[in-house]
């Protein structure tokens, strides 16, 4: 299905952008020369791939015993770092922040929900979770934006260059114990959460009876964002290499072949997900793959919920619609993508 790629050298296929008028295409299983690994789109495929013990989470080159030695020492101090407790402790600071920083939002007007409230809501969490001053914070996002940029298209040689410029200037200014609320933490909450929830309003600005479904029942914001994430997403691939021999689906994978995990594609396949083209916030048990699954899912899966909830509510809570202004420009790549701006008007319900 190479032909489905802008690029044949570059796992990207175009209907898996947020943004496609076609639907991702999915199909079983198969090895892709060009790109030398197999692709992997349906979701009982990536699902299985996740549950393998038979794959590490390296495209590069094969993991040894010392790095999953040290990629579970990490995972071990981060869960410890990242305990309930602590997440509403986190919690307790930026909820008010937040919703502050909500009133603050024009009514009638039009306003960028990225700049006047995503962007600097992130940054304050980002902030606050790595342990760094604020002021500090507002410096280090800049930095940080190289490194978001070099994920967000990894094919581009020069944006990696770059990102591995600023990097030991960017790691030497954060301290935290725990490894992954270091720098690449502070990436993590100041870029590409940003990102994320940019794709989750601009699919309920495409969706208005959706938000107004939340606006009128805030019990449903936890499954919203659940599904939000599956529909809207973030990363378009992940990448693995069997350290054995292993049957996936149809597939004869042998030691040492990669495999790309098409997660978009899979978060919208027909046989898991019923109409999974569209957004429903009343879908239960939408059991995405944007936040990966099985050992090597996203440690920070956690606080990246506590920080969506509290950044959707006050928004449904306080405004019964809003309508985009213009179009969106997007940024990113193949890694990922999201809308650049998001130029609203927000409308409180007309009291008659
Ligand atoms: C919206 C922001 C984020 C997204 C979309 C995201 C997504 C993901 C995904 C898909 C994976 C699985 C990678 C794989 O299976 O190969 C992952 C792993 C990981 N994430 Fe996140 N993440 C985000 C933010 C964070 C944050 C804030 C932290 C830390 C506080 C974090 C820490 C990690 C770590 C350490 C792993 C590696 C786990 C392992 O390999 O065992 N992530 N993330």
């Amino acid at each position: 299905m190479q032909k489905l790629r802008e690029e044949s050298s570059i796992p990207a296929w175009s209907s898996d952008e947020f943004d496609s008028p076609v639907s991702p295409h999915i199909e079983p299983a198969y090895f892709d020369k060009d790109l030398d690994a197999w692709v992997l789109s349906r979701y009982e495929d990536v699902l299985a791939a996740f549950r393998s013990s038979g794959l590490g989470n390296n495209g590069k080159s094969l993991r040894t015993t010392e790095d999953d030695e040290a990629m579970e020492k990490m995972r071990a101090e981060a869960r410890e770092a990242l305990s309930p407790a602590q997440l509403r402790a986190w919690s307790e600071v930026i909820t008010p922040i937040i919703q502050a920083r909500a009133q603050t939002l024009p009514e009638g007007s039009p306003v960028d929900l990225l700049d006047s409230y995503v962007r600097p809501n992130c940054l304050d969490l980002a902030a606050l979770v790595t342990g760094i001053d604020p002021q500090e914070a507002a410096r280090l996002r800049t930095l940080a934006g190289t490194v978001s940029a070099a994920a967000a298209e990894p094919y581009d040689p020069a944006l990696r260059a770059e990102a591995k410029s600023v990097t030991p200037a960017l790691q030497a200014c954060f301290h935290a114990r725990a490894e992954a609320l270091r720098d690449s933490g502070f990436v993590a909450l100041s870029h590409t959460l940003p990102c994320m929830l940019a794709n989750a309003f601009y699919a309920l600005l495409q969706n208005p009876q959706q938000w107004a479904l939340v606006h009128l029942e805030s019990g449903l914001i936890e499954q919203a964002i659940e599904e939000l994430m599956r529909h809207a997403g973030l990363g378009r691939f992940l990448r693995r290499q069997a350290t054995e021999d292993l049957v996936i689906g149809d597939a004869f994978i042998r030691q040492g072949d990669r495999l790309i995990l098409r997660i978009i594609a899979a978060n919208h396949d027909p046989v898991r997900f019923a109409q999974p083209h569209e957004l429903d916030v009343c879908r239960r048990g939408a059991a995405h793959f944007t936040l990966g699954a099985g050992s090597h899912a996203c440690v920070g899966a956690s606080l990246l919920r506590m920080a969506s909830v509290a950044m959707l509510r006050p928004l449904v809570e306080l405004f019964s619609s809003a309508s985009l202004t213009e179009p969106v420009t997007w940024q990113g790549g193949s890694g990922f993508r999201s809308p650049k701006n998001l130029p609203v008007v927000l409308r409180r319900d007309v009291v008659s």
